[in-house]
């Protein structure tokens, strides 16, 4: 008998009801729902709305419901549209009246909202351990190989040379604004609709401020028909996932990439690469492809999200229904990609000659050589002409620019002198690039230690959060 029959003669048949229930989704968040039903039953009792008899057996017996779910003793009952009919029914069924007591001044609406958030909570705060796990695997390579140098690249095109703690180090970066917005969106899930009820609050004198404490939010909702109906929280959290899942694409494109034969930077351990089943010899970056891939549906779980809350009047509507799904996937393959990019990266071999061998290609020497001349007094736009043809010449002999002799330099510029052989060397154009946030060692050692400390203050901030 649905919880409503009162009013009803029939009731719906086998098929709607199926379509009707979100039970399949939101039986996750049955500590959620258990946890917000004491809060309201023992904030009822002291208000003197239900006895304390009556509370001290609604408490006890979700605590058993728990249990039995817990232990794989509950019996979800499609019957029962979705968690929070399901334990009421049951509570009821066990305990009699108290049970039935327990929905005095609630409604569903404030309680999905209220169960939908503190599961958000928890789960944005798996996510900030999860992203603060990761970040430390980049810092750790990036430790490891400090001094390593590769080509850094524009248009994938030798562009200049940089440390490879840099380039780690920018994904670092990335993932610690990712941190940010999880920070942000657990913020927004951190508000309390219990006592919203229906829409338009209730005539019981609910104090909404106990179970605010007694549930561990920061503020109740001023608003309840916003209470009801408010998602943002929900699309704040998928937006977080779709923006980090992102950044994960661009870190496994370049795995993919770099462990390739062409660039043969690195080796993925052979527990985070897969074979073929018709080619033997193969070795396959599958999990940064499939990290690559999975972005696809997180980013649609926010699309989705979006057009569902588009122009839904005020205040509850059925459609809202579907809004867990997609926020659960987003988090669940967020932290599953976090999870699995940590791991391929802290086992990953780094060749720094491979690397170094391309840093030697491609005249990323250029750019210095023509500062060496805008710094003697040329102008900048004269100097880039003139090592432009020195490039020239190179590509005609096939040779790179520091096999070319002074000679060959001063046959361009009378201004270059023996000194311009320090131009040529890899080490010494890195290192040059002294200014905060460049790539030279100095520098990236400012930034390394910025990275580490951002890193410790998000690692507690998100253990404070439980
Ligand atoms: N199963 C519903 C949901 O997830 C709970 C709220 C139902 N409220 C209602 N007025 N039908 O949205």
């Amino acid at each position: 008998m649905a919880l409503w029959s009162g009013r009803f003669e029939e009731g719906v048949n086998e098929f709607t009801q199926r379509f009707g229930a979100s039970l399949p989704v939101d039986k996750q968040l049955y500590a959620q729902d258990i946890a917000g039903s004491k809060a309201h039953a023992a904030m009822l009792a002291r208000q003197g709305v239900i006895s304390d008899e009556d509370a001290q057996a609604i408490d006890a017996g979700l605590t058993a419901i728990q249990n039995d779910i817990e232990g794989g003793n509950f019996v979800f009952d499609i019957n029962n549209e979705d968690i929070h009919m399901s334990v009421e029914s049951v509570l009821t069924k066990n305990i009699g009246d108290a049970g039935a007591r327990l929905h005095t001044g609630r409604s569903r609406n404030d309680q999905v909202a209220t169960d939908t958030r503190l599961y958000m909570k928890a789960r944005a705060a798996d996510l900030m351990r999860a992203n603060v796990a990761l970040r430390q695997a980049l810092v750790e390579q990036a430790e490891k190989h400090f001094d390593v140098i590769l080509p850094g690249y524009t248009h994938l095109q030798h562009a200049q040379p940089v440390l490879f703690s840099h380039h780690m180090l920018a994904y670092v970066w990335m993932l610690t604004r990712d941190f940010e917005r999880l920070r942000a969106a657990y913020k927004a899930a951190d508000a309390n609709p219990l006592g919203a009820a229906a829409l338009a609050g209730t005539t019981y004198p609910l104090d909404r401020f106990q179970t605010t404490a007694a549930l561990g939010f920061d503020h109740p909702i001023p608003n309840s028909l916003d209470a009801v109906s408010d998602r943002d929280y929900l699309l704040d959290l998928i937006y977080a996932c779709s923006v980090s899942s992102m950044h994960l694409t661009r870190l496994c494109e370049e795995i993919i990439l770099w462990s390739s034969a062409e660039f043969g930077f690195i080796t993925l351990s052979d527990s985070y690469s897969t074979g073929s089943s018709i080619m033997p010899q193969k070795k396959n970056p599958d999990f940064a492809e499939l990290i690559r891939g999975k972005s696809g549906r997180v980013i649609g779980d926010l699309v989705a999200l979006l057009v569902t809350c588009k122009s839904l009047p005020l205040a509850y509507n059925k459609d809202l229904q579907e809004d867990k799904e997609g926020a659960i996937d987003a988090a669940d393959t967020l932290h599953d990609c976090y999870v699995c990019a940590a791991g391929m990266i802290a086992t990953m071999t780094v060749h720094p000659e491979a690397m170094m061998a391309q840093a030697k290609k491609g005249y990323l020497a250029a750019t210095d050589v023509a500062d060496y001349l805008a710094k003697k007094g040329m102008p900048f736009r004269q100097a880039h002409e003139v090592v432009g043809h020195l490039v020239l010449l190179c590509d005609k002999r096939g040779c790179d620019l520091d096999d070319l002799a002074l000679a060959d330099f001063q046959a361009e510029s009378d201004l270059f002198e023996a000194d311009i052989t320090e131009c040529l060397n890899l080490e010494a154009i890195v290192a040059a690039r002294t200014t905060y946030g460049g790539t030279g060692h100095e520098a990236v050692r400012v930034q390394m230690a910025e990275a580490k400390e951002a890193l410790a203050c998000d690692e507690a901030a998100a253990a404070r959060l439980g």
